[in-house]
């Protein structure tokens, strides 16, 4: 039984504050998270609150959040059984009152939601993966450690601005286990690093995610250019390593004019034109994953472009659908993408993560386990993925101790069930 909840206000890799929960039992035992926060937010996600106050933190404080969970939250969450969690979440859902948790934060209450998993994992004495597993895992299910889907170069919201599309991945399709996976994804991070200094860009700055954001002139020389570091490193494209993207469609798209302008390239283009630009791409480059390819309310456009790309790429869908059942249901009903990015705080409770999880794999649907762009050492992440068998991960490159402690994470997790990686399987010969 919970016997109460400690909140206080860290900082995240942005140096911006964010929640911290410790769920005390009972027992004795204890739990701690520490809540994500991301920048380039859609507009359906769970409220994160934040005081707004221009003299701290240029308003980013969470100290209204805080004092919800050491009042009203840990008052309401004394006596509960830490390891009920329909119930736990029911209630904050409940205390909460709002549809999109903005009264009392869904900070806050994915804050408490999380740590109390913890705790009870620490009192059953079982690493967080497995307790995942046990409780939440389907008959027949295993968990399995996921094929990273990792970012190199950054664009949009995330870096210096040249490139619209924000985030030019690399997925390890082809190791062999998940130690492998990483030295590889080191290897080319290093190697595009090497390539864009000798091309004369500036290949030290990192963007939020610790990804490179150069100044190139198109987005296609991003594609090159990482085609160029895959195979100087020794790997074939497409066959031991391919390349994702997520475009974050949303975020440069002109709702009332129904138009994708696209800065660097000089385009303006209706939702049909964008869908042919990427269809360009995926015949062109090793793509394998297109994620926000179109934006959040364009869902005809969605639907047409999962007609006419859905057979050959994974098309995720991240501000589309952030993490919420209705949302996902739709896509179901009206065929629009055929993989969910899940970010826990985009809906802000455990169960609801799980049940977004689970609904998305029932349905054929695949997933993406997702950070955000401002994290912590937290590191549930990485337990979550392997836990529910989330087949892909997603946390940014190998670069910062907040994305490192999700990596390490999994390389202990990879001690406990040895040989368990997903590789080039997570896509079920779909798309690689
Ligand atoms: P965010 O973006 O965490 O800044 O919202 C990550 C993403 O778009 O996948
Ligand atoms: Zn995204």
């Amino acid at each position: 039984k919970i016997k109460h909840v400690i909140g206080r206000e860290i900082l995240d890799s942005r140096g911006y504050p964010t929640v911290e929960v410790d769920v005390v039992l009972e027992s004795g035992h204890r739990g701690r998270m520490m809540v994500p926060s991301g920048a380039s937010t859609g507009k359906f996600e769970a409220w994160e609150l934040r005081d707004g106050e221009p003299t701290r933190f240029q308003g980013k404080g969470v100290r209204k959040a805080v004092d919800h969970i050491n009042h009203e939250l840990s008052k309401a969450v004394a006596g509960v059984e830490a390891g009920e969690h329909h119930t736990l979440d029911q209630l904050l859902i409940e205390l909460d009152g709002t549809p999109n948790k903005s009264r009392v934060g869904a900070n806050a209450i994915l804050g408490v939601s999380f740590a109390a998993a913890h705790a009870q994992a620490a009192a059953e004495g079982l690493p967080l993966y497995r307790y995942f597993a046990n409780r939440f895992l389907a008959e027949g299910d295993t968990p399995v450690l996921p094929l990273p889907m990792v970012n190199i170069i950054s664009g949009g919201l995330h870096a210096g601005g040249h490139i619209d599309i924000q985030d030019f991945l690399i997925m390890p399709v082809g190791a062999a286990s998940y130690p492998e996976a990483l030295e590889m994804i080191s290897s080319v991070y290093f190697r595009t690093q090497r390539l864009l200094a000798a091309k004369g860009y500036q290949s030290r700055l990192l963007a939020d995610e610790g990804g490179f954001g150069p100044a190139l002139g198109s987005h296609e020389e991003a594609l090159d250019i990482l085609c160029e570091a895959i195979e100087a490193c020794g790997y074939k494209l497409r066959d031991d390593m391919a390349i994702a993207l997520d475009v974050a469609a949303s975020h440069f798209y002109d709702e009332d004019k129904g138009i994708y302008r696209l800065g660097a390239d000089h385009r303006m283009l209706q939702s049909d034109e964008m869908a042919a630009l990427l269809e360009t791409w995926v015949d062109r480059y090793p793509i394998v994953s297109i994620e926000d390819g179109l934006a959040e309310e364009d869902w005809s456009g969605w639907v047409r472009l999962t007609e006419r790309l859905g057979h050959k790429v994974q098309l995720v869908g991240d501000d589309l659908f952030t993490t919420n059942r209705e949302r996902i249901q739709r896509g179901l009903l009206e065929k629009a993408g055929n993989a969910v990015l899940i970010k826990m705080n985009q809906i802000g409770t455990l169960t609801e993560t799980v049940e977004a999880i689970r609904l998305a794999k029932s349905a054929g649907m695949l997933t993406v386990i997702s950070a955000r762009s401002g994290e912590t050492e937290d590191y549930t992440l990485a337990d979550l993925a392997v836990g529910l068998n989330g087949g892909q991960i997603k946390i940014g490159s190998v670069a910062g101790s907040s994305r490192l402690a999700k990596y390490n994470q999994l390389l202990r997790i990879h001690e406990d069930i040895g040989s368990h990686y997903a590789g080039r399987a997570a896509f079920q010969g779909r798309f690689a």
